[in-house]
């Protein structure tokens, strides 16, 4: 039996995180706003109204590490985006043109990102939420992407009246020479204080961004990273792998190769922290998430409601996905549109009543039944046997042989050791990632799978 050690040598390959099937870069065609519109309007539910995703794409200060759609604006600069009220014009003409097609639009959720939403004034975010949240109905809980260094109490009081009660917090690593290193100083004690202000406020789900394979990391650091983290017990853990892309990301060019942790430690950091959260009572729910077994997303794992989105793990299954803001993706059941990237030309478009969508996707029944297929695996780790090639056949009998899963005479099911190759599995059902390795010869679009 090979050990874990040999079994991520033996598969390591790229793939998709599957947030999206197909993923982002095999999308197929230039979208109209009409035809979107039009989809929209089909799909949407108004008994249960639709969930919104706003970027925010400003930072204060460049994280060296950072893969995110984002801009960095400093000072007076800063104070003004932040403040004069411009980019919330923005969003909520956006969201005009969408009330304009479909008057009874409302929201079930809404979840902001970025960038860093927390980089615009409270009252702007206020302004924000009266206008977008005018129609909600009560039960949603909203939620939020939040750098505990720009996250002020007035931020949270804001977030707190309209009904966000979950939060994600950008940690990384709570080693001083690393964050020296990704230019991100940010103390455990400024996170323990906000974290408590959160608590105190009824938050119900908390989580925790952290990387691994991050310039001057070593195992030693690392631990004492999770067991400060383990102290707060947050209800979820994204445990990411530094994506390393300085070809696509400028500023990683400020991270030196030499300090990057060479292949064979960054697998002990992945290996023996996942084992860390484990002996600690969190449950690994699929790609880098560990949660608490009573959190949101622990009880979704465990019910069988976990589902995957833009966002990553979600329990929030609505017929309509609007993005708000520069390069935000929306999606229905069978469209997938993303909005201009640029922040200028998506600022021109809405400030002309335009809709800033460009690129998408339609998907045919063959996307459609191929992304059941892996929302399955991703969520789920189980999935139906009956339409395997032969190729899949034998690989997945090769996999099973490894320990990686079992089956019974309908299903495949993913084991505790196989939780690490979720992607392994997906790829096999997607006829996208053949036909480009075949073209490609290298997958270099995607990042490792482990
Ligand atoms: C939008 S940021 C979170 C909110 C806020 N901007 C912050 O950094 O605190 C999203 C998360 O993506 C992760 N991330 C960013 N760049 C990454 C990279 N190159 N590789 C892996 N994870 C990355 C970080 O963990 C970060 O917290
Ligand atoms: S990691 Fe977060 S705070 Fe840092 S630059 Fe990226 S988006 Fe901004």
């Amino acid at each position: 039996m090979k050990n874990i050690y040999q079994l991520i040598e033996k598969y390591q390959t790229q793939a998709p995180r599957y947030t999206s099937y197909p993923a982002v870069p095999f999308w197929n065609q230039k979208i109209t706003s009409d035809k979107w519109l039009a989809d929209v309007s089909r799909s949407y539910n108004p008994d249960i109204g639709a969930d919104f995703y706003v970027h925010v794409p400003y930072c204060r200060q460049l994280c060296y590490y950072c893969g995110c759609h984002r801009s960095i604006l400093k000072g007076e600069k800063a104070k003004a985006v932040s403040t004069s009220g411009f980019f919330v014009d923005a969003l909520l003409s956006e969201f005009e043109i969408y009330k304009n097609q479909i008057p009874n639009l409302r929201p079930h959720s809404i979840h902001l990102g970025g960038g860093t939403p927390t980089f615009l004034a409270p009252n702007e975010l206020e302004r924000l939420f009266r206008s977008l949240l005018k129609n909600a109905g009560g039960l949603a809980s909203h939620s939020i992407e939040v750098d505990p260094r720009t996250t002020s109490i007035e931020h949270l009081e804001v977030l707190e009246k309209w009904g966000f009660r979950r939060i994600s917090m950008g940690i990384q690593d709570f080693d001083e020479n690393v964050q020296k290193k990704i230019n991100r100083i940010q103390s455990f004690e400024l996170v323990e204080k906000l974290l408590s202000e959160v608590r105190r406020r009824g938050f119900e789900s908390i989580n925790f961004d952290l990387i691994y394979g991050l310039p001057g990391q070593n195992l030693e650091g690392m631990k004492q990273t999770v067991e400060q983290v383990l102290k707060l017990r947050p209800e979820m853990i994204a445990y990411y792998s530094y994506a390393h892309v300085p070809w696509k990301m400028q500023n990683q060019k400020l991270i030196k190769e030499s300090d990057l942790p060479k292949p064979e430690l960054k697998l002990e950091l992945s290996i023996k922290i996942r084992e860390l959260f484990l002996s600690n009572g969190y449950i690994d729910i699929g790609l880098d998430h560990f949660v608490l077994p009573d959190s949101v997303l622990g009880k979704a794992y465990r019910n069988g409601k976990l589902l995957r989105n833009f966002m990553g793990y979600t329990d929030k299954r609505s017929s309509t996905l609007i993005g708000l803001g520069p390069s935000s993706i929306s999606a229905t059941a069978s469209y997938f549109a993303q909005n201009e990237k640029d922040i200028q030309k998506y600022l021109d478009l809405v400030n002309s009543c335009q809709l800033p969508v460009l690129n998408g996707h339609k998907m045919d029944e063959r996307d459609i039944s191929t992304n059941s297929l892996i929302q399955q695996i991703m969520c789920h780790g189980k999935w139906p046997k009956n339409s395997d090639s032969i190729s899949v056949k034998e690989e997945l009998a090769a996999m099973a042989n490894d320990g990686l899963i079992q089956s019974d005479d309908s299903f495949y099911f993913v084991t505790d050791l196989g939780k690490l190759f979720l992607r392994n599995f997906a790829s096999l059902y997607d006829p996208y990632l053949e036909k480009s390795r075949k073209q490609l010869k290298d997958n270099a679009q995607f990042s490792k799978t482990i």
